[in-house]
């Protein structure tokens, strides 16, 4: 069938605008056909083709901020079949019968191909389902309680059947089952249970509105990897930095996909480092400054210390080319056009503990930030190649009298010359009838990146720079 499924990160709106931007300007090209708050299916042009795809696939894992795992779908089973099998309140006893037998039929068909060795093998799977939205009460109710226990055993019998020596499978905690409240298998524990071995599996049960797709997990995220180098660095701030997911995905908003060691990104609010570090993980040429000049060291501190995790040489110019310097006189230390993109996180003011007051917020916007992020459009518009991206993050604050403030960073960006980039094209993407899942013009200007209750929240704006 040639379809993928995409697990996406935890702010899956913006994990659906990456993969769908990749998808339309990489040369890897393909289309969503469908989603849910927590996967994507993918159909490819033409990667399939390839007689090595899995690599391709692997390399889309390494490059996306926003994905978790990818799997290979087998099959698909609609709704109504799953709702007459699986109903919320058990009435048709035959039809619950005859719609059980259907599934798993379907799933009886497939195990040949999850594991191409069945017969005199121990076999060992992990299900996995992941829902629709995770607040429906269909997960929690049915499929955690009643589809995930008939998944594991008729999986295991129907292996037992075609004549594998042992079958097992991964058990989830009993009590997370009896609450109705499960994740499936974290990527960490793919990776340990071996889970891509040929005698071992990850079976995917991913949910749409449509219906649920079977898949085999190929490839997935390795956090140990991003965690230990945004938490083993020696200089970083744990309560105000951007995540590494974060970074990962804004860079990809820059559309430069292809020859990326030979493209120039610049930083120029470095802090302690946290962009440039995936920057160079992702192989571009990096570029950064600050104001502060205890920070572009903590930087260089921070990419030496990774280069050296990585053993790998120390990049040409390396300390020449972060620099000490105030956003206003970018353009004085670095070349005109000299930039292939900009990925930033400005000054976004004090750490809040408490939510602020309404004048306060005010007065840090109008004097303090609108005049940073003026000059950021002002100086970028000089040293970014024509056509060139920067993708920024904006504060929005939380108050206590008088609701979030913000500042009008589109009105500085077009009075800069540059054209705001919508992170979603929505006419890629077939609309939702759940109103959780739906986008409209105004949710894909630009996107929240933020925890519950967060006071200072970060918005991800895309621009352009107009020639
Ligand atoms: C929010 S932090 C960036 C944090 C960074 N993304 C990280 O993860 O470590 C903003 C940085 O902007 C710098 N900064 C503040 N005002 C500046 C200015 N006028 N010009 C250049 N840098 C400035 C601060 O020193 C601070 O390091």
């Amino acid at each position: 069938m040639n379809r993928f499924l995409f697990v996406l990160g935890s702010n899956w709106q913006l994990s659906l605008a990456e993969l769908d931007n990749f998808l339309k300007n990489s040369q890897i090209r393909g289309r969503i056909t469908d989603y849910s708050a927590n996967i994507a299916i993918v159909e490819f042009d033409d990667l399939h083709k390839n007689k090595y795809y899995i690599n391709d696939l692997m390399e889309l894992q390494y490059l996306l901020g926003g994905c978790q795992k990818i799997a290979e779908i087998y099959d698909f089973v609609d709704i109504q079949t799953t709702f007459n099998a699986f109903p919320l309140k058990v009435e048709k006893f035959k039809l619950i019968e005859t719609k059980r037998r259907e599934i798993l039929k379907v799933i009886n068909d497939i195990l040949p191909r999850i594991f191409p060795k069945i017969k005199n093998e121990s076999i060992f799977f992990a299900v996995s389902i992941y829902p629709n939205l995770y607040d429906d009460t269909y997960y929690s109710d049915v499929l955690v309680k009643h589809f995930l226990p008939f998944l594991n055993k008729e999986i295991m019998a129907l292996l037992n059947e075609i004549g594998a020596k042992k079958s097992l499978y991964y058990r989830y905690p009993e009590e997370n089952i009896k609450s109705g409240n499960l994740n499936p298998i974290f990527p960490h524990n793919v990776i340990k249970y071996g889970l891509f071995n040929k005698d071992r599996a990850e079976v995917i049960f991913g949910f749409t509105e449509e219906g649920f797709y079977i898949a085999r997990t190929i490839t997935c995220d390795d956090p140990n990897f991003k965690k230990k180098t945004d938490e083993e660095r020696p200089f970083k701030e744990f309560k105000s930095a951007i995540s590494p997911k974060l970074a990962l995905i804004m860079l990809n908003f820059l559309n430069l996909f292809e020859e990326r060691e030979k493209k120039k990104i610049l930083d120029p609010f470095v802090g302690n480092g946290t962009i440039l570090l995936f920057a160079l993980i992702e192989d571009f040429q990096i570029y950064g400054s600050d104001i502060d000049d205890v920070k572009v060291k903590k930087t260089l501190r921070n990419l030496n210390w990774l280069l050296n995790e990585l053993e790998e040489p120390i990049p040409y110019m390396l300390n020449e080319n972060i620099r000490q310097a105030n956003i206003n006189k970018l353009s004085s230390i670095f070349d005109k056009e000299q930039f292939d993109g900009i990925t930033t996180e400005p000054e976004l003011g004090p750490f809040y503990n408490q939510k602020p007051y309404y004048t306060e917020i005010k007065k840090l916007i109008d004097s303090k930030l609108k005049p940073i992020f003026e000059a950021t459009f002002r100086e970028a518009y000089k040293v970014l190649k024509p056509k060139a991206r920067i993708s920024i993050v904006a504060p929005i604050f939380s108050t206590v009298d008088g609701g979030d403030l913000t500042l009008n960073i589109e009105e500085l960006a077009r009075k800069n010359n540059f054209t705001l980039i919508p992170l979603l094209d929505l006419n890629r993407i077939a609309n939702k009838s759940n109103q959780k899942l739906q986008f409209q013009r105004k949710h894909v200007k630009a996107m929240l990146d933020a925890k519950k209750g967060q006071i200072v929240k970060r918005k991800i704006f895309v621009f352009e720079k107009e020639n």
